[in-house]
C-alpha cells in the first residue's frame, strides 16, 4: 500500500499532478475511495446528503466528530480532513481552536476545514500556529446561504472577483495548507491558482485548479434530488440500489429467497459405531 498522504505532501503538490479529493461520511465508503484519493473530506454537506437537512446550517460538532471518526477508520492512504460546522468557529479564534482540537483528538483526522476568507485569517493563523492544519474554503460558502441568499456562482462582477482574490491571499498568508475554491467563475479560479503559493482545490471552479473535489454521492448518482451543473456523474449507484431492492422484493414475494444455500440446517445425526 502507498504511504499515507500528509498535509506537507498536499501543500507541496502545487502545480504538480492534480490532487484527487472526494467527500466521505462512512467507513465503507472511505475504504472504497481511499486508494484513488489524495484527500477525503468529511464535509458538512453530510447534513444534506446523509441526513436530508435543507442546508448545512443545522449540522452539529457531534455529527462531524462521529462521521470523522468513521472515515478515519476506513482510510489508510488519503489525508482525512473534517469540516468545522456552522457555529463552531465563527465566534472567536479561541472557540475555533477548542472545537478543532476536539475534532483532531476525537477523530484522528489530519486537518480541519473552515469557510471564510479575510475575515477568518486571524482564526486560521491562530489554529495553524498552534498545531492544527487548516484547509481554507473561499468563493461560494454554503454556511453563509442565509446572508448571501442562494448558491449562485461568485466573481462575475469585477469588484467581487477582487474581494475573492484578496480572500485567497489572506487565507494563504494566514497559513492555510490549501484552499477550496467553490462556485466561482472559471477565469477567477485560474487567477487565484496562479496567484497563491498553496494548492487550490476546485469545485465548480476550473480545470486549472491544483486539484478537484466533488461530493461523492453526487458523482456516484446516489443523491436523488437536484445535482449541480459542475458535477460529472461517474456511476448510477442510486439506480443500482433501486433495482436491487426491486429484485429482492420480487424474490421474497415469490418465496425464491432465501434458498437452500442461505439456510442453517440441523447437524447431521452421528452414526453410532458398533
Ligand atoms: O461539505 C462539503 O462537502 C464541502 C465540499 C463540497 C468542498 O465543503
Ligand atoms: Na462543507
Amino acid at each position: 500500500a502507498a504511504k499515507p498522504v500528509t498535509v506537507a505532501a498536499i501543500r507541496a503538490a502545487k502545480s504538480a499532478t492534480p490532487l484527487v479529493c472526494l467527500t466521505a461520511y462512512t467507513t465503507p465508503v472511505a475504504e472504497a475511495l481511499d486508494e484513488a484519493s489524495d484527500l477525503l473530506l468529511v464535509g458538512d454537506s453530510l447534513g444534506m446528503v446523509v441526513y436530508g437537512l435543507p442546508s448545512t446550517i443545522p449540522v452539529t460538532l457531534d455529527m462531524m466528530i462521529a462521521h470523522g471518526a468513521a472515515v478515519v477508520r476506513g482510510a489508510r492512504h488519503a489525508l482525512v480532513v473534517v469540516d468545522l460546522p456552522f457555529g463552531a468557529y465563527q465566534e472567536s479564534p479561541a472557540q475555533a481552536f477548542r472545537n478543532a482540537a476536539r475534532i483532531l483528538a476525537e477523530t484522528g483526522c489530519g486537518a480541519v476545514k473552515l469557510e471564510g476568507g479575510a475575515v477568518m485569517a486571524e482564526t486560521i493563523a491562530f489554529l495553524t500556529q498552534r498545531g492544527i492544519p487548516v484547509l481554507a474554503h473561499i468563493g461560494l460558502q454554503p454556511q453563509s446561504v442565509n446572508a448571501l441568499g442562494g448558491y449562485a456562482a461568485r466573481g462575475k462582477l469585477a469588484a467581487e472577483a477582487e474581494t475573492i482574490l484578496a480572500d485567497a491571499r489572506a487565507v494563504t498568508d494566514a497559513g492555510a495548507f490549501a484552499v477550496v475554491v467553490e462556485g466561482v467563475v472559471a477565469p477567477l479560479a485560474a487567477r487565484i491558482t496562479e496567484t497563491i503559493r498553496v494548492p487550490t482545490i476546485g469545485i465548480g471552479a476550473s480545470a486549472e485548479c491544483d486539484g478537484q473535489i466533488l461530493v461523492t454521492d453526487d458523482m456516484m448518482g446516489v443523491t436523488f434530488g437536484h445535482v449541480p451543473k459542475f458535477v460529472r456523474k461517474y456511476a448510477d449507484v442510486g439506480a443500482t440500489m433501486k433495482a436491487a431492492a426491486e429484485s429482492y422484493a420480487a424474490d421474497v414475494r415469490a418465496r425464491r429467497f432465501p434458498a437452500e444455500e442461505h439456510l442453517y440446517g440441523m447437524p447431521k445425526p452421528k452414526i453410532a459405531a458398533g
